[in-house]
């Protein structure tokens, strides 16, 4: 079973071709970022456009990456959504030609859901069976939820950000200290070299707009706007003068450690019974984070599943490897799919 899959939910041009649902063939990624610095975040025209051009290079680089021909992939698989609907649709309508003409099944995934799911590529991984069931926290520029996963397909929302993303607060204060973008990656590193106690930020320990989220236990939601409007403020008062990059490490160190202490009190909340800890998504490349979450998951005694650093930040090889489990919506009712930015975990199909 060949899968080729198509991602392009953001600003990350993907395609990849996966066996199996594991074995990993093949998987370009052609990261946009630099076209989006410059405005200090994702411009959805740009990233369309940027998606248009490089498309189909990226799809004929992974075939031929793969060491398969086209007569050899059995499904042809993309992101339907969440994400940006302009970019969605390029990635989608491409899927949707490459099936027809290959007269191969189109599968049509949940974006969440293959973060979720990209813990488990690659032939040395542990199988879902060993794992679930499991918490993860998945953590990017555009989501921050904590899902119980009983198996692939089977998912319960816990708990989400109630306004930014964790990556968008490390995007959104990256750009207050004049750190450019993305943050996450300069965050981290500037981090190293600071003192995290510097500051104290607030820690986005908010319970109301829940009402919005039917389901979902106000006491797993995150906040991130607050610790963003912390700093603003901080750095309002007290301003980085030229020469002082200490302080400025430091700050960093702090306000990181703010938004990793909101996502580790969450998880250790949901972290009962024994279940497993896993985290995926871009933020989830984090040095603090990852540390955060290996002692967190010591200290209740359960395994850690942490996606390989090319599989963390948004990639085709998630959505190839789950839509080669037999998750995901297939056949015509694909065809039929119209993208769908605000999808919710839990409607992939088994
Ligand atoms: O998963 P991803 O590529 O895209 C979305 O689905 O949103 O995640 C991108 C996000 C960005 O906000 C970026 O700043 C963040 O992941 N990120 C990090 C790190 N590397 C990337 N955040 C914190 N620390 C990092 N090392
Ligand atoms: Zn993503």
């Amino acid at each position: 079973m060949n899968v080729l899959g198509i991602e392009t939910s953001c600003d990350e041009t993907s395609a990849s071709v996966v066996r199996h649902g594991r074995e990993v063939l093949s998987n370009v990624v052609f990261s946009q970022t630099h076209l989006h610095a410059p405005y200090g975040g994702v411009v959805p025209e740009i990233a369309s456009r940027s998606h248009v051009e490089t498309l189909p290079s990226i799809i004929v680089e992974a075939i031929s990456k793969s060491g398969l021909a086209w007569e050899d992939i059995d499904i042809v698989a993309s992101t339907y959504g969440p994400g940006l609907a302009s970019s969605l649709l390029v990635g989608l309508s491409a899927a949707k030609g490459l099936s027809i003409r290959l007269g191969k099944p189109l599968c049509a995934i949940n974006h969440v859901e293959a973060h979720i799911y990209s813990i488990f590529l690659g032939d040395d991984a542990p199988r879902p069976e060993e794992i679930c069931p499991f918490i993860t926290l998945v953590v990017s520029g555009g989501h921050t939820s904590l899902i119980r996963v009983d198996r692939v397909g089977s998912y319960k929302l816990l708990g989400r950000t109630i306004d930014d993303a964790a990556g968008e607060a490390f995007d959104k204060g990256a750009n207050l200290l004049g750190l450019g973008y993305p943050g996450g990656p300069v965050i981290d590193k500037v981090s190293r070299m600071g003192n995290k106690d510097f500051v104290k930020f607030p820690r986005g320990k908010h319970s109301y707009g829940v009402a919005r989220f039917p389901g979902v236990d106000s006491e797993l939601c995150f906040s991130f706007s607050g610790v963003k409007t912390a700093l603003l403020y901080y750095l309002k008062n007290s301003p980085l003068m030229t020469g002082e990059e200490d302080k400025r490490n430091s700050i960093a160190a702090s306000y990181q450690e703010a938004i990793i202490d909101a996502l580790i009190d969450k998880c250790r909340k949901t972290l009962t019974g024994g279940l497993n800890l896993a985290c995926a998504g871009g933020v989830s490349l984090n040095n603090r984070l990852r540390l955060r979450l290996a002692e967190l998951a010591s200290e209740r005694k359960v395994r850690l599943l942490l996606a390989k650093p090319e599989h963390c930040a948004d990639n085709a090889a998630m959505v190839a490897g789950l839509a080669g489990t037999g998750c995901g919506i297939c056949g015509q009712e694909a065809l039929e799919l119209d993208v769908c930015p605000n999808l919710e975990t839990g409607t992939c199909k088994v």
